[in-house]
């Protein structure tokens, strides 16, 4: 028998001998081994086992898997995700991890804000460039990757921010495979219940789970998948970890419960959002409207190759401009003003006076974000009442 004020430091005995129907939380920093043997093969790599919380945990790792799967669903082929502590440590750990200084990255201007800033502002200092090209053109990407061969990864998102202008996947691919350097896509916005970028030979897939994977707002995380397993575990698992970027247990146990219901909320986000942006092409005080499933959108034969259903995003255009804008959001009373995404209740987004007020008018014109835009992330609400407060806030 151990004092009682040891009993108090030691945890009871693990008795337990039937399997939890639920993933549990592992809320420990560390693991414990058996024996010094078990230990070393552990450590060691000979055995599989968990070491240290920072390296991932049961839960992390569990959801790691499952992501996993889905990105693979139907493909059959091997790949391997980190979940790590958001979407912005998902990017930097997958550059970090697998470029050096002298490489280039090769991308867009109409990227998550989040990440150009990221790689003009912090990676860059690494060594790393960023240049912009029209990935949408392939005879001039296909001239820039001819032209300089320090190019080693094309990094997109599809369909993008706020337009929802979509990149053909399979071209992108290809070329980088030409000319040996990665592809990279983000593809939260759809998650891999509408896109499956692996089937379109990708490389790697970023994600911010943040936002439909978990589908309630209530955590932050991301995940890093890739198909060369030996990459991901000899390059991006160690830069993780020496970056310290892992995802915690909670995290990882609040997207696990959200993905249960993920096709379902992406079935009724793609609906509801079809049926919304139906009514606002219609409306008068409605210019245009920004959606892959209505037919005049540009991409709409690309999103339908590409997606299997057209999301929950989408944007539209007000006449009237900038005090438009204002005094739409100012009106709204069923849906709420906030700048994330993918989230079960409507979420709308005035970009010229919330993410994008510090941005100069003409930098954020080029990239389709005018006075008047306002982007909607549609929410899984009956329909009926998203529809009612966007006329009585419209009129
Ligand atoms: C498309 C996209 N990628 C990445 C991120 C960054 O994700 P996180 O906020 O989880 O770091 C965001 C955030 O809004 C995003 O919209």
């Amino acid at each position: 028998m151990i004092e009682i004020n040891s009993r108090c430091v030691h945890d009871a005995p693990e008795k337990r001998t039937t399997k939890p129907h639920q993933l549990p939380i592992y809320a420990t920093s560390s693991f414990e081994f058996d024996s010094i043997q078990q230990g070393m093969a552990v450590f060691s790599g000979q055995e599989e086992g968990h070491i240290y919380g920072r390296f991932g945990n049961p839960t992390i790792d569990s959801v790691a898997e499952k992501i996993t799967s889905l990105e693979t669903h139907g493909l059959h082929i091997p790949a391997k995700g980190i979940l790590v502590s958001s979407g912005m440590g998902a990017i930097s750990t997958l550059v970090l991890s697998v470029l050096k200084s002298g490489d280039k990255i090769l991308t867009q201007g109409n990227i998550y804000g989040g990440t150009s800033a990221l790689f003009k502002g912090f990676i860059a200092k690494f060594g790393i460039e960023t240049i912009n090209g029209d990935l949408k053109n392939p005879e001039q990407l296909e001239a820039m990757l001819k032209k300089d061969a320090s190019i080693r990864m094309i990094y997109f998102e599809t369909p993008a921010n706020p337009t929802l202008a979509c990149l053909d996947i399979q071209m992108i691919t290809g070329l980088a495979r030409q000319y040996n350097c990665y592809a990279a896509i983000d593809n939260t916005f759809c998650t891999p219940y509408l896109q499956q970028p692996f089937q379109f030979g990708v490389d790697f897939i970023v994600h911010s789970t943040t936002k439909y994977l978990n589908g309630h707002g209530n955590s932050i995380s991301g995940i890093i998948i890739g198909k060369d397993v030996e990459l991901m575990q000899t390059k991006v698992y160690p830069g993780m970890k020496l970056n310290g970027t892992n995802s915690n247990a909670w995290d990882a146990w609040l997207i696990n419960n959200g993905i249960k219901t993920l096709a379902l909320r992406m079935e009724r986000h793609s609906e509801n959002a079809l049926q919304i942006a139906q009514f606002l092409d219609k409306h008068t005080n409605v210019e245009r409207v920004n959606y892959t499933g209505l037919p005049s959108h540009p991409d709409h034969h690309l999103a339908n190759r590409q997606m299997r259903r057209h999301g929950g995003m989408l944007s539209f255009e007000m006449t009237g401009g900038l005090e438009a804008g204002k005094t739409f959001m100012n009106k709204l009373q069923f849906c709420t003003l906030a700048p994330t995404l993918g989230d079960v209740d409507t979420l709308i987004l005035h970009p010229a006076s919330m993410s994008h007020i510090s941005v100069p008018k003409d930098i954020r014109e080029a990239y389709g974000i005018t006075d008047g835009l306002v982007r909607i992330s549609v929410g899984i609400e009956d329909v009926r009442d998203i529809i009612r407060d966007l006329e009585q806030a419209l009129n």
